[in-house]
């Protein structure tokens, strides 16, 4: 093959393996097979092997992950990344609107958009016409780290856009802000395989999100199930849309991520009646959410209404019920896999979290007692995520009494001796 048919042949493979990666792991749709797929890849890993100067940031190949890293270095952000206020109540909701409507009459005619508040870790990815620069985490809000070598491998992630729509023009400049997390259903498969493997397993999918999100080696981060959800333009150098609901269809046409669970209201009775709809499916959701955000539809009026502290005025999270609680630790008993590892267990005075009385947990393994200080006896918070096995997020010394012993792990299998 020479140069010129090889260059042309891998602009055809790029296309063709990016639209497929969105239609598998952005739209949940496939329109090949995955052995159509990987036959895509093969030819393009060979053509590219033949001519590496060929390879381009937006190939497919990346998504591998390239070389480790000796450290990330840091990247500031075009305007702050904000964080969100809380409400726990109808009433702190109504406070919010009221506080907002003596600022600023337009919330008396404003729509609200309503999105699930994913447990996950901010990330800010930069396009330059379309292509996909750099990314960064949101360190103090003002500065962040630069992990775009580990973005470039979540598959979610365009590495350019617009992805199908080519009618779109991408703006010069873009700068979007979402949310990486691990869907929890990935979570679970993700610690069975490590289980098995004799390894040791992970906390809890946001724990393993930002460990994967902050690997020095991409190539590791590329093992593992992250995705993220897109909802908010953070710069641009173009017309950009004036209101949330249009920005998240703006986002979804460029072919970015975006979720389905959002949803459009014209009163703040609805959206709160929506959030509180969000409360009762939580489990329904394939990731950990901790909440729903509220937001004022019109951006220029959420603009204006300006920042207290880190929190916009313009939007607010109605958390949902908490599922952490204390409990004592009575005693920690040992299961034994089925591959012969140990892992500690938890047994609890027993306790109500969301419904559900629970009466054991996780408690990982024996280094996580040691690194936690956790003591038999000890009062500890327990967390209950979705279908996660309730987990000890650690003790709470202030409430020790001095009774409390250190656990020795067994030194013989207690199973097979
Ligand atoms: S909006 C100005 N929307 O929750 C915009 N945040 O506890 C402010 N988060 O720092 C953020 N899902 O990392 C927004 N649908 C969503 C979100 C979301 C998760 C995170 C975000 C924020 C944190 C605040």
């Amino acid at each position: 093959m020479d140069e010129q048919s090889a260059a042309a042949r891998l602009d055809e493979l790029r296309k063709s393996i990016n639209y497929h990666n969105y239609q598998y792991h952005v739209m949940d749709a496939p329109v090949i097979s995955d052995l159509e797929f990987d036959r895509l890849i093969i030819e393009l890993r060979e053509i590219e092997a033949q001519f590496p100067h060929l390879v381009t940031t937006d190939s497919p190949s990346v998504r591998m992950g390239s070389q480790p890293v000796q450290k990330f270095n840091k990247l500031g952000h075009p305007s702050p990344i904000l964080s969100l206020a809380n409400a726990f109540s109808r009433d702190e909701i109504l406070a919010w609107f009221d506080r907002n409507e003596k600022l600023d009459g337009r919330m008396r005619s404003t729509a609200f958009v309503v999105e699930p508040k994913i447990d996950g870790l901010t990330v800010v990815l930069h396009y330059h016409d379309g292509l996909f620069i750099q990314g960064a985490t949101r360190g103090d809000g003002d500065v962040g780290e630069d992990i775009t070598v580990n973005l470039r491998t979540i598959k979610s992630i365009p590495l350019r856009i617009p992805v199908s729509d080519a009618s779109l023009r991408p703006p010069a400049r873009l700068v979007v802000r979402g949310e990486a997390y691990i869907p929890i259903q990935d979570f679970l498969e993700l610690n069975q395989r490590l289980e098995e493997a004799g390894e040791r397993t992970y906390l809890n999918p946001r724990n393993t999100a930002a460990g994967s999100l902050r690997q020095l080696d991409p190539t590791l981060t590329a093992k593992r199930p992250l995705t993220l959800l897109v909802y908010s333009i953070v710069a641009s150098d173009s017309t950009m849309p004036v209101t949330q609901w249009d920005t998240l269809q703006y986002l979804k046409a460029l072919g970015f991520p975006v979720s389905r669970h959002a949803s459009r209201h014209s009163t703040l009775l609805e959206a709160m009646e929506a959030c509180e709809e969000g409360i009762l499916h939580r489990d329904d959701l394939p990731y950990e959410a901790d909440g729903m955000v509220i937001k004022i539809d019109d951006l220029s009026l959420a603009d204006s209404l300006g920042v207290v502290g880190k929190d916009p005025r313009g939007a607010i999270a109605y958390k949902f019920p908490s599922r952490e609680v204390s409990t004592r630790l009575m005693d920690i008993a040992v299961n034994v896999g089925r591959t012969g590892v140990l892992t500690p267990l938890a047994i609890l005075e027993p306790v109500e979290l969301g419904g559900v009385v629970v009466k054991q947990a996780t408690l990982h393994n024996f280094d996580f007692i040691t690194e936690k200080d956790i003591r038999i006896g000890d009062r500890v918070m327990v967390k209950r995520a979705g279908e996660v096995i309730p987990y000890i997020i650690g003790p709470v010394p202030a409430a020790r009494t001095g009774d409390e012993s250190v656990f020795q792990p067994p030194s013989i299998c207690p199973v097979c001796h």
